[in-house]
């Protein structure tokens, strides 16, 4: 691996709590040492021993396909010790707190905590309480700092740049901590970043971040360079937020028809899982500007690169 020492910053933090908190420098410093992983990657032997001796517990308090399997996979090829807990087979059911739980897990010399969680604060709460690292996996509706970060990351990939490029993320932009990160990230960066979706879960409030609200769909895309659909979140939702799926559809999803609005450069991007033939038109979501999967392989290596980081990381 090209050592990422020829890079002058310095990385002081513990934990990945949120895109919120960094710096445009931290974040071009994330991107950098992920380059150096994602070449780790390509080659015949792709694990190496930077956390060797290291132990990694993957805290998974909600469902997951991606964050959980590419965590461990990164633990595995940095050659940490991985110990995966849902909540179903763990002593929350039977009523111990998520501090015990976490201070049991210190206790068994856990390194670093990867946490994805239902309530917003999770994470934080164990940062300030554990000496062990906390990766953010995901806390409620807050943020979801690593898939904000593979985002960017695919988009300086594909696009060679993020400053000045136009990013409209469509759908439940309310209950996304995906859309959060990406509008921390991204504005640091330089994009011009638009919210789409009903008002009811795109309210103008979120224009106080630095970005522009937009309620048709229409008007937006033949701009965008980048399309970011999201799923509605329909287990945080305590109420109907629109009238039906199908309106949905045809208000905001991007269906075959207004595909052919994009760019031709214009990159699609969903963080998954998909809900097909609702947010995205199934060939759209497979189609040759979707750029869906090349966000799950990047998500490895972003993985690596804060679990280097921040699990290098003593106190
Ligand atoms: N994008 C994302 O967080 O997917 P999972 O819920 O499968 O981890």
């Amino acid at each position: 691996m090209r050592s990422p020492n020829h890079m002058t910053m310095r990385w002081n933090r513990k934990d990945l709590l949120g895109l919120r908190e960094l710096s445009a420098e931290e974040i071009g410093f994330v991107l950098e040492t992920t380059d150096a992983f994602k070449q780790v990657g390509t080659r015949e032997i792709k694990k190496v021993p930077a956390l060797r001796g290291r132990t990694l517990v993957n805290f998974f308090v909600e469902p997951s396909t991606r964050t959980r399997t590419s965590f461990e996979l990164a633990a595995f090829r940095l050659s940490a010790d991985v110990i995966n807990i849902s909540a179903s087979t763990s002593s929350l059911t039977k009523g111990e707190t998520l501090k015990d739980t976490a201070r049991n897990l210190e206790a068994l010399h856990a390194d670093i905590l990867v946490l994805r969680h239902s309530s917003a604060g999770a994470p934080q709460f164990l940062a300030q309480r554990l000496k062990s690292s906390v990766i953010n996996a995901g806390d409620g509706a807050h943020e979801h700092p690593t898939q904000g970060l593979l985002d960017i990351y695919t988009i300086r990939e594909k696009r060679g740049k993020i400053a000045g490029l136009n990013v409209a993320i469509v759908g439940d932009i309310l209950f996304s901590r995906v859309a959060r990160s990406n509008i921390f990230g991204l504005t640091k960066l330089g994009a011009n970043v638009t919210l789409v979706g009903p008002s009811t879960l795109v309210p103008r409030e979120f224009e106080k971040l630095g970005v522009k609200v937009s309620y048709k769909i229409d008007d937006v895309l033949p701009q965008a360079d980048v399309v970011n659909l999201l799923r509605i979140q329909h287990e945080r939702q305590r109420k109907e937020y629109f009238p039906g799926i199908g309106e949905y559809t045809t208000l905001f999803g991007l269906t075959k028809e207004r595909a052919k609005l994009l760019k031709p450069e214009c990159l699609v991007m969903h963080p998954g899982p998909i809900n097909r033939g609702v947010e995205i038109d199934s060939e759209v979501a497979d189609g040759l500007q979707s750029v869906i999967l090349d966000q799950v392989t990047n998500g490895l290596a972003v993985r690596m690169a804060v679990l280097y980081l921040c699990g290098g990381i003593s106190t």
